[in-house]
């Protein structure tokens, strides 16, 4: 199905009199471009002019359409709470054990598991870091289970934003996987992102396809709060793409409604 991009950009610039005038303007299509969350903006001093805190947006060649957003065996879907998996009980067929260290025995579809092994081996070679999985695929009734013990251990408010409900999760797909160190510090904590692994991940993991999926302040836009421990598979270009441009969440990068809650 043809897709219109979501966002699109034209730059014109001119030269007077030895001066660059780079002039950028942002035009939006049929899709309604939801609001980004910004950075704090830059004080005004006495002596400079405010400018506009810059909006990040996909680069104008990037093919946003190029797969579907929409099945579940695609590596771009997009599963939020406003978006199941359809089917609801979605199970992908190349599921395969994923030979790296772990706490929890990890399954993922085999593009997946094969990034994997080679971003853990990077961070080995690269930085001398460990890595470990924590957690990759979830069938719909392991996450009855999961879902099920944080609503029991810990409550519904804070189920609803650590954890998705069964036929929700990107883990599912067999394309999501929590890691953490070994030795494991701040496990599946938001502390994880201030340690070096994670730091690591976080700058790096795009090179092997990983998107940081659940990142800080974007509760309304995903759902979910920080999860720095949580990378999700879409593939190396598009990984890199929303590293480059800074488009922190596949819900604006599509031009999809922010999903904050669930339908009902
Ligand atoms: N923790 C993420 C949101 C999940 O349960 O899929
Ligand atoms: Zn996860």
């Amino acid at each position: 199905m043809e897709r219109p991009r979501p966002l699109c950009a034209t730059a014109v610039a001119s030269i007077v009199m030895g001066l660059l005038l780079v002039v950028v303007a942002g035009c939006a299509d049929a899709r309604e471009p939801i609001p980004m969350p910004t950075a704090s903006a830059p004080s005004a001093s006495a002596t400079s002019t405010p400018s506009p805190t810059p909006t990040p947006t996909p680069t104008p060649t990037f093919d946003a359409t190029r797969l579907s957003i929409d099945d579940p065996a695609s590596l771009w879907v997009v599963v939020n709470k406003l978006r199941p998996l359809n089917p609801t009980d979605y199970a992908p067929s190349d599921i395969v054990r994923v030979p790296v260290p772990y706490a929890n025995e990890p399954f993922l579809r085999q593009e997946a598991a094969d990034a994997v092994v080679a971003l853990f081996a990077a961070a080995e070679a690269e930085a001398g870091l460990r890595l470990q999985a924590q957690s990759a695929y979830r069938s719909f009734a392991v996450q009855v289970r999961v879902y099920n013990g944080i609503v029991a251990s810990r409550g519904q408010e804070y189920a609803n934003v650590r954890s998705a409900r069964p036929g929700h999760s990107e883990h599912q797909t067999g394309l999501a996987i929590d890691i953490s160190s070994i030795p494991s510090v701040c496990a599946l904590d938001p502390c994880f992102g201030d340690t070096e692994h994670g730091r690591w991940l976080a700058a790096n993991a795009h090179r092997f396809g990983f998107h940081l999926r659940y990142q800080p302040g974007m509760t309304g836009i995903t759902g979910y709060s920080y999860e720095p421990w949580h990378f999700r598979y879409v593939g190396v270009e598009l990984a890199t793409e929303l590293h480059e441009t800074g488009v922190r969440s596949l819900e604006e990068f599509f031009g999809l409604p922010a999903a904050p809650t669930y339908a009902e």
